[in-house]
Parts: structure tokens; sequence; C-alpha cells
């Protein structure tokens, strides 16, 4: 058996571990072979590959980023120019690799064409991957642990200073339209208010309990969701990226939440955006774990020829639910998580209901 692997999107902690076990897993289990396509789907376009085989994986469970490289940009069924390669993929896949499969490790839009593939008899295997841990039916993600312990750690280093000046004082996070990330990170970071995308804000209302904040703790530490936004406001978008997919890149809303607050205010209001520090450096413990396991599952998947699949952590066991499923969905906090519950229980700052 000769299995194609691919690493799709942006770049995230754990998919090297997701490589390594995949890998390892089918050399040991039936000394499958494994061709490692480079840089996602750009390099099933442009016949790029290299073979992994155990000595090639071996050291790289804890680095971060990933060993085949990634593009966010590439979808052979609408290149740059608008064209459909997709038969150029697919010759590339069967004709040269002869490929009997794909394992393809991303996110939603990685899914997306990966589904396409497979329909068009391509068998693959998807690997759900993103920080944002907002992909359908996958109670978590790799790499998303790695980002909200990066938040956390923000959090407490923002914390010092907001106590020590009497600081409002904003962290912005990843998450894109969700806010798993902000949700997450500012509950283990003891953020006094978190503002998501799943629920707009009132802003003259945050500046108010600001204000008040001023006479009895002194200090506000804000963690914000690069996706969330406050009634009446659209998306803050910090830059658009004609040729990608997705061209929509959010960033910026903090800053613009500090322009907001900082006339209603007598404490200086600051901004830390933590960008890509969310996604870059090591897994962590759980992340390395999640990501071998996702890696082992999508491996037996391939073994038991159950293609069509995509691998998710439902509970605590790993599971499949078909591609077609899922490709292109993504997952918000429902209003019922545990998470912001709690968060709304312990009087964490969160604006109005949903959708209100
Ligand atoms: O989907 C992961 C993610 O990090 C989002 O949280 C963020 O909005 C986006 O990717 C950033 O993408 P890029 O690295 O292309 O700017």
């Amino acid at each position: 058996m000769h299995i194609g692997l691919l690493t799709g999107g942006g770049d995230c902690p754990g998919l090297n571990a997701v490589i390594r076990a995949v890998t390892l897993a089918l050399a040991n289990e039936c000394r499958a072979r494994v061709t490692g396509i480079e840089r996602g789907f750009w390099g099933l376009l442009h016949g790029r590959a290299r073979p992994l085989e155990p000595a090639t994986v071996h050291g790289i469970l804890a680095e971060g980023g990933t060993i085949l490289g990634t593009h966010n940009r590439c979808d052979p069924f609408h290149d740059t120019d608008g064209a459909d390669r997709s038969a150029q993929a697919l010759a590339f896949a069967r004709d040269e690799l002869r490929l009997d499969g794909l394992v393809a490790i991303g996110g939603d839009g990685t899914m997306q064409i990966a589904e396409r593939f497979h329909r068009l008899g391509l068998p693959v295997v998807g690997v759900p991957k993103t920080i944002d841990n907002d992909l359908p039916r996958n109670d978590r993600s790799f790499g998303f642990d790695s980002a909200v312990a990066v938040v956390a750690e923000a959090l407490d280093r923002l914390a010092t200073t907001a106590r020590s000046h009497g600081r409002v004082m904003i962290a912005e996070t990843m998450g894109r339209y969700a806010g798993w990330i902000a949700l997450e990170g500012g509950l283990a970071g003891g953020a006094d208010a978190i503002l998501i995308p799943e629920r707009p804000f009132d802003v003259a209302a945050l500046a108010r309990w600001c204000r008040e904040r001023e006479g009895t703790v002194g200090h506000t530490l804000i963690c914000i969701a690069e996706g969330a936004r406050a009634h009446g406001q659209g998306l803050t978008v910090q830059a658009r990226i004609a040729d990608s997919p997705d061209p929509i890149r959010l960033g910026g809303v903090g800053a613009w939440l500090q322009q907001q607050l900082q006339p209603a205010l007598t404490s200086e209001v600051r901004t830390t955006l933590l960008g890509h520090v969310q996604r870059g450096g090591t897994p962590t413990p759980f992340d390395r774990v999640l990501a071998t396991r996702f890696g082992y599952h999508a491996a037996q998947l391939v073994r038991g020829g159950r293609w069509g699949r995509m691998v998710v952590l439902a509970g605590a066991e790993c599971d499949s639910v078909p591609l077609d499923e899922v490709a292109g969905l993504s997952r918000p906090v429902p209003a019922t998580d545990g998470r912001l519950q709690a968060a709304l229980g312990l009087g964490v700052w969160m604006g109005d209901a949903p959708g209100a």
C-alpha cells in the first residue's frame, strides 16, 4: 500500500506529531509506504513530494510547524488564475505517485478540497487541524491547547501591569469566527471580560463597567477574540488576500476597542495583539498526545479501507465522521457550553445575550 500525506492551511502545533504517528503506525502495522506531499495541495498540483520513513519522522514529535510545509492559498479546483487544475493534481497522485489513498491534515478549507478529491476517486482520510477548535463534530482539535496556554500566560503577564499601573489591559486572540481560544484562554488567565464573536457586545455598557471598576478593583483585564464585534459593527479586518480561498484576515479589534474605551476612562487603556505567537512553537503534552492519537486513528481508517472519513474526538475517544458531513462547516461556541456558563456565573463580562 502507498499512502500520500499532506498538511494544509495554517501551521499548528501538533502537525508533526500527526505526521509521525501516521508514518510510524502504517509502517509498523502494515508495512505501507508513505509519501509526504510538500506544502499541502500546492505540492499535489506542482508535483512536489518526498518519502516519509520512520527515520524521517524521528525526533519531530515536539517540533512546532510542519516538516512538509503548508499552504493556505492553494486550491487546485480554483487556482490563482481561477482555472480548475484538479485533473493535474489527480494525475500526479494517481499516475506518477500511484497512491492508494491520501491522508489530508488540515482545517475546514483543506477538508473541503480533500472531500472533492475523494469524490473524484482519490480515496481520502481527513485529520482535523486548527488552533481555533472550530471544526464540526470534533470536541477538541490539537493545537488548541497550545494556543490556550499562550493566551493564559500572556494574560498572567498583562495582569501584572494592569494591577501595578491601574490600567485596562486588552489582549486580542486568534480564533477566526469562533470564540473558543478567547473563552478558554480568558478563563485560564482570569480575564475580567471575555468578548467572543458568538456574543456581540455593547461598547457603551462595557465602558461604564470599566469606569465603575476604576473606583473599586482599579484595573480590568479584557480578552477579546479577533472575530468579536460590538452591536452594529462589522468584523475588524486587517487585510484581504485576494487569491486566498478565505481572503479575510482578521485582526485589530483590540486596538479598535481601546479607542472606544479610552475617552470614557481615567485609567490608561493598552492593547496587545497576540497574533501568531499563539500558533508557533512546541505543542503542549496534551496536544502531542491528541495529535498522536489522531494520527494513529487515521492509520486505522486507512488500514480498514474506511475512506471518505474525518477523524474526530467524541468525548474522550477517537472516532470518525463522513467527510461530506463536515467539510466546509464550522463550530461556534454554543450558548450551552459549560465554559461559557461558568464564566457568566462567575461574573465575567461577556456582553449581551447571543444575537441580542
Ligand atoms: O485558523 C487559524 C488561524 O490562526 C486563525 O485563528 C487566524 O485568523 C488565521 O489562521 C490567520 O491566518 P494567517 O496566518 O494566514 O494570517
